[in-house]
């Protein structure tokens, strides 16, 4: 899908269940078009929140805000209206966190750009001057989106469904979802390689030196970016993420410091005992943080873009929680080990 398709078509594979007809494509991609406008009030609601915010917050807060907005019942046809409503509006809710950070205005999305491209267009364009999208980092972009798309039950999905459980609404559901993002475990990790990467630059001198320290016991220091629960082997988006490294760097002309020092970590750890015998490989977050920094983004938007392509399969299962016949909220039993009786404190 990485090859052949955009990232709207894997949102409605993942959504439906099947890959739209031509027809059915064009018809989504046209309603999402038509919904990426914030109520102008989201102006004020974005711009009392302090600058300095780091922008996960941000959005999780104005996605749990589309719900003051948009206060329908929770009908079949509501929900394809708010499914709807969340892949047009998160990249406007994104770039637009992002403008109020660094003090520009809002730019407002444009109808005749694709999906990715409207989002490069309200992130980088001020009203002062023309600004013309790369179609080479339009695609990067969807590219980057469709492999952050669905990973089963990791920590931020099993939250969405959790919280869904509830019958909270999907609003609600997915702002849970971006908070759960959000830690630098799970998609924090895309900051924090490339937080990492400059530390080595700038500090550590070597990649050696780090790994040292990742590997040592008595430190907290992990290589970031590798590693999985599921997978125990090359994470097949990291396979991808790091050819892409290449073209976009080549591209753009940028640096490529940063791409050279992550692939040596790569080399070092793939054929060290410590990382061989816990399985420890590349994972999605390695190189996705390069790409994005050749782009342009700063870093703490890393995550947010993350968000923006974990959202349609996040939808997908809620959808497919709620529509299960055996659907039940959630309740993970305690077995309760502490202490069987105690006294209140004595009066003094
Ligand atoms: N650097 C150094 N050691 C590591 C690392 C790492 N990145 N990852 C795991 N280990 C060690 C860990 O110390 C443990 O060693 P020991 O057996 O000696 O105690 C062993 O490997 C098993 O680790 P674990 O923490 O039990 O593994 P887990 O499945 O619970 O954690 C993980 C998975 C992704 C949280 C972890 O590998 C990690 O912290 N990686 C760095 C953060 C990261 O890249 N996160 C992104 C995950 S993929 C995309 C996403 O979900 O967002």
């Amino acid at each position: 899908m990485a090859q052949h398709s955009s990232f709207l078509e894997v949102a409605w594979l993942l959504i439906r269940g099947e890959l739209p007809s031509q027809e059915e494509l064009d018809g989504f991609r046209d309603e999402v078009t038509y919904h990426t406008m914030l109520h102008e009030d989201y102006g004020r609601f974005i711009g009392a929140l302090p600058k300095n915010a780091h922008p996960m917050p941000v959005s999780a807060a104005a996605v749990g805000a589309l719900a003051t907005f948009y206060q329908e019942p929770e009908t079949a046809e509501h929900v394809q209206r708010s499914i709807v409503r969340l892949i047009a509006k998160m990249p406007t809710i994104a770039a637009q966190s992002f403008k109020h950070s660094i003090g520009q205005p809002a730019i407002y999305p444009r109808n005749d750009l694709p999906y990715c491209s409207n989002f490069l267009h309200m992130m980088f364009a001020t009203p002062c001057e023309e600004f013309e999208v790369d179609p080479v980092v339009a695609r990067a972009v969807d590219l980057l989106l469709i492999l952050h798309a669905d990973h089963e039950q990791n920590c931020s999905t099993s939250t969405v469904r959790m919280v869904g459980s509830s019958m909270a609404n999907l609003f609600a559901s997915i702002s849970s979802g971006i908070s759960a993002l959000w830690g630098e475990l799970h998609g924090g990790a895309n900051q924090r390689v490339i937080e990492m990467l400059e530390q080595i630059r700038t500090e550590e001198g070597s990649a050696d030196v780090f790994l040292q320290k990742a590997k040592d016991r008595g430190d907290t220091t992990r290589l970031m970016g590798f590693g999985h629960r599921v997978y125990k082997n090359y994470d097949p988006r990291a396979a991808i993420l790091k050819k892409e490294c290449r073209t976009i760097i080549e591209r753009l002309g940028g640096s490529s410091e940063l791409l050279d020092i992550a692939m040596r970590l790569e080399e070092i750890a793939l054929g060290d005992s410590y990382f061989i015998e816990r399985n420890l490989y590349p994972n999605v977050d390695f190189y996705s943080g390069v790409i994005f920094k050749a782009i342009g983004f700063p870093t703490n938007m890393f995550t947010v873009l993350f968000t923006l392509g974990r959202l349609p399969g996040w939808i997908a299962q809620w959808c497919e929680m709620r529509a299960d016949p055996s659907f039940r909220i959630a309740r993970p039993r305690q077995v309760y080990t502490g202490a069987t009786k105690r006294s209140y404190p004595k009066k003094r």
